[in-house]
């Protein structure tokens, strides 16, 4: 496994895979990894003759008040990860690399997918993920590159982008990874105390419960949403920012759950936001 830090570098060492005759694969992420972002490495092993793995924090998918300063970073720690993956290459450019003139004067901004969940409380924060997605897939050209459902605002936002924009791309979405007490992982876990690590599991809870109620007949979204309200407000450090249920590509709100619909939530625990959900029947 080779670890670049140029651009040049990284097409460099994609031209040489692909002169041997590999397709590429590619899992971009900001680092600290774990096991939820090496079963994407996993994805694209299986896929792919060569595996390019992405680590940086991207300034630009950071609010002014939110952790770009405090994300963890261990590069010695997620490249030695990587590589027991079978990963082939480390991308792990500056950001004098990634954006040499500051704040790019060109960038790509989402339409209306990107004022929902997520995007209705983080300004900005899926232009800079798009933005710096396209960069990166500018830069290692894969033939495949896998997402985590963990994130389904930012997978179905990317895989409309690749539709609309006609990218050659194939885009794959990898199930949810989660801690043997149902906490879905998560970088920002990091940064629970014990006690909030423990009120942490109300999310997984909540949505596990209506996931029952939907497999035990309810199609009330209201009630549905409203289980996992009640799951979250029994926890004293837990505080929501939106429960839903919408719509898989449309990302709009349902009234009548049906099979396949997303249960979506974003809940601050202590000063940590920590997202969450469920595909309804899945
Ligand atoms: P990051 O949060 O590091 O996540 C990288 C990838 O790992 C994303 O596709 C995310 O959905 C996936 N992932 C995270 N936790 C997971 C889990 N528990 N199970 C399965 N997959 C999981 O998402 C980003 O970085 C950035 O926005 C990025 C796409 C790299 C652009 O900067």
């Amino acid at each position: 496994m080779e670890i670049v830090r140029t651009i040049a570098a990284a097409r460099a060492a994609v031209a040489r895979a692909r002169g041997g005759g590999a397709r590429i694969g590619f899992v971009p992420t900001m680092g600290y990894l774990h096991e939820g972002h090496l079963s994407l490495v996993d994805r694209a092993r299986e896929r792919t003759g060569y595996v390019v793995v992405s680590i940086y924090v991207n300034p630009l998918q950071f609010g002014p008040q939110e952790d770009f300063a405090a994300y963890p970073r261990d590069l010695e720690r997620d490249a030695e990860l990587a590589r027991g993956r079978g990963a082939d290459l480390i991308f792990a450019p500056s950001d004098a690399e990634m954006y040499p003139r500051r704040e790019p004067a060109t960038q790509v901004v989402p339409t209306r997918l990107a004022d929902r969940l997520c995007g209705a409380f983080r300004p900005g924060h899926f232009q800079g993920v798009l933005t710096v997605v396209t960069k990166l897939c500018h830069i290692v050209q894969p033939d495949m590159a896998v997402f985590g459902q963990k994130d389904y605002q930012q997978a179905t936002l990317i895989r409309r982008m690749v539709a609309d924009l006609d990218w050659p791309l194939e885009i794959v979405v990898a199930p949810i990874v989660r801690e043997p007490d149902g906490l879905a992982m998560s970088s920002r876990n990091a940064y629970l105390s014990p006690e909030q690590r423990r009120r942490a599991t109300a999310l997984s809870c909540g949505l596990g419960r209506a996931e029952a109620a939907f497999a035990a007949g309810e199609r009330d979204a209201a009630r549905l949403c409203a289980l996992v309200l009640d799951t979250l407000a029994a926890e004293p450090d837990v505080r929501v920012q939106y429960v839903e249920l919408v719509h898989p590509d449309e990302l709009e709100p349902v009234a009548v759950a049906r099979r396949g619909d997303v249960l979506a939530l974003a809940a601050f625990v202590g000063q940590t936001r920590l997202i969450d959900n469920a595909i309804l029947g899945a």
